[in-house]
């Protein structure tokens, strides 16, 4: 048995309020103690987006009566709050910035835009980027001149991981994250998935992407699942919206990875604890651990999910590693495939005086 920290996710879609036949407080933090994480970090792309004190207060509601792990919500980036948001900032796990279409309404084009938000928002108070290619270069360039620290969400291309590495090395208050889906899965996999269901922003990329990634894990500091649920018939309807879901095969690719010796446990644990804590400002949490059974050998089927997407891009692939028991604030709130603690148990991280 290996006995792991509660593992963090800093970048969770958990979809409520409005979205809760994709998933819910409830069956998104269940599938996060499956998949061996105590935190969760929600994104705002929510319907309505999370974008002022009344939205966030009832996501936090939501989340206070629903919630089996600890949370934290970030708040969106919209065209007229940048003045309003930095009042939000104690409460919220950091503010978000959507700079290419995703799902949702949330996109910032205009850079004047992007300068307000990365002026306002505290100095100190995480602030995280949804960028691409050029954007991610010219969010890159805007950090570096204005000085704010910037983290980049799921980086998948090697001009980009690259570009980091070279601003990291120049001193630039950046860090990043990258996905398990761009780590385990390239372009080649869209046939098999089928086109519709591997639709993900950002897409998934060439094999020599995939590479530059694992050549450059050094230069990334956190893990982070995206984990973004649509149903099966969405993903196979005329309009298939882009997302995967991720928090119950995350641990397990990684674990196989530690396995195939693409990884270290110790790098692991940075990439999926030690630092996501430091980067989010997040407390200890307490006897807090999950237990993973190393040798198991099992295949990963999407009915078996906690999530209520019920599918996964990884359908069938064999893992070695699982997630056995999970222990949370001294509850064990996690065994063998059963999620035991209550809703409304998990803790909101914020509100956690430290
Ligand atoms: O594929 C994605 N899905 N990328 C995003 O940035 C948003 C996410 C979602 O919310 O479904
Ligand atoms: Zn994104
Ligand atoms: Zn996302």
């Amino acid at each position: 048995m290996l006995r792991l920290p509660g593992l963090i996710d800093p970048h969770v879609h958990l979809r409520e309020p409005g979205a809760t036949y994709k998933e819910d407080w409830k069956s998104g933090t269940a599938a996060a103690l499956a998949g061996g994480f105590t935190a969760v970090l929600a994104m705002p792309n929510t319907a309505p987006p999370i974008c002022d004190e009344e939205t966030l207060s009832l996501a936090l509601t939501l989340a206070g009566q629903k919630a089996h792990c600890d949370y934290a919500q970030f708040v969106g980036a919209g065209a007229d709050n940048a003045s309003k948001l930095p009042t939000l900032a104690n409460k919220a796990a950091g503010m978000k910035m959507y700079l290419d279409q995703t799902y949702g309404p949330l996109r910032l084009t205009d850079q004047a835009a992007w300068r307000k938000h990365f002026e306002r928002w505290p100095v100190n108070k995480p602030l995280c980027v949804h960028a691409e290619g050029e954007t991610l270069a010219a969010a890159l360039k805007l950090a570096v001149e204005m000085k704010r620290p910037v983290h980049f969400c799921h980086v998948s291309r090697k001009d980009e991981i690259l570009l980091i590495r070279a601003a990291k090395e120049r001193g630039a208050p950046v860090t990043c994250e990258v996905a398990p889906h761009h780590l385990f899965l390239t372009e080649a996999d869209i046939p098999t998935i089928g086109s519709g269901r591997s639709e993900v922003r950002p897409r998934l990329a060439s094999l020599a992407d995939q590479k530059a990634l694992w050549d450059n894990l050094d230069a990334v500091d956190c893990f982070a699942s995206d984990h973004a649920p649509h149903t099966l018939a969405e993903k196979d309807g005329a309009t298939p919206p882009p997302g995967f879901p991720g928090l119950e095969t995350a641990l397990p690719l990684y674990l196989t990875a530690v396995n195939q010796d693409l990884l270290c446990l110790e790098e692991l644990i940075d990439l999926c604890y030690t630092n996501p804590r430091r980067i989010f400002g997040l407390p200890e949490q307490p006897e807090t651990w999950v237990e993973v059974d190393e040798n198991a050998v099992w295949p990963i089927y999407g009915e078996d999910l906690h999530s209520r997407a019920g599918w996964t891009p990884f359908e069938g692939r064999l893992v070695q590693g699982r997630v056995t028991r999970v222990v949370l604030r001294g509850e064990e709130v996690f065994k063998d495939g059963q999620v035991l603690s209550q809703p409304g148990f998990g803790c909101d991280l914020r509100a956690i005086i430290q």
